[in-house]
């Protein structure tokens, strides 16, 4: 990977993070949702930007599954490539709280190192981690996309929980219990946004 150039030096523009977020009436911040495969990341994600969205939220949601189509198509499930994925996210999402978003990330996430270094590198209380605690054994019993089961068979390998570790947040922000239905879930990270004045309404 390239080294810093000493040549290439930061440029502050004229608007600011904060003249973004009084334009938007809110702050920028992530969400980091991380859970195992199948725990309802993408889902509860998904309806928890649809109620900021219809409170005039200016929200972005990324993905594991769609951002492996596209940013980070060239990268597996080796703990060196889940450790770039993270990273490549990371970026982005910082750069896109700098835009003033309320930015939510589902992705397994499943290294403690990697979630900290995502921590550390945005703003102070800026990274929200939002551990969906599902059980192994109910992902198992859901396996939306059939991989527990190609897991299991050896047709799959380095599957997250299988034979693949996963690291379980020891204090996120919030730990929700992802066997409840996805409306109550939703209306308690709600309550986390209003609590920490992120959003108003
Ligand atoms: S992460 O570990 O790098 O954070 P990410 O969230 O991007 O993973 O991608 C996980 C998704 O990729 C899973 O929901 C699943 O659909 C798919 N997938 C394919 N192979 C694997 C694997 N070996 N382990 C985990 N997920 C996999």
């Amino acid at each position: 990977m390239a080294q810093h150039d000493e040549n290439v030096v930061w440029h502050d523009h004229p608007v600011t993070r904060d003249a973004r977020e009084q334009q938007h009436g809110h702050q920028g911040v992530v969400l980091w949702f991380t859970g195992l495969s199948g725990s309802g990341k993408s889902t509860v994600a998904g309806a928890l930007e649809q109620a900021l969205h219809r409170l005039g939220v200016s929200t972005y949601l990324l993905d594991g599954d769609n951002v492996r189509h596209g940013l980070c198509r060239d990268l597996g499930f080796s703990d060196a490539d889940r450790k770039e994925n993270i990273r490549r996210v990371g970026e982005v999402a910082k750069l896109m709280v700098d835009a003033g978003l309320v930015v939510l990330t589902a992705f397994i996430s499943p290294h403690r190192a990697e979630r900290q270094m995502v921590r550390d590198m945005l703003p102070e209380a800026r990274f929200i981690e939002v551990f969906v605690d599902t059980p192994l054994a109910v992902c198992e019993a859901r396996d939306p996309k059939g991989l527990y089961k190609k897991a299991r068979a050896g047709e799959l390998r380095n599957f997250t929980g299988i034979d693949s570790v996963y690291e379980a947040p020891e204090q996120p922000e919030i730990r929700l219990a992802g066997e409840q239905l996805v409306t109550k879930l939703t209306a308690q990270l709600l309550d986390l946004l209003r609590h920490r004045d992120i959003i108003k309404s």
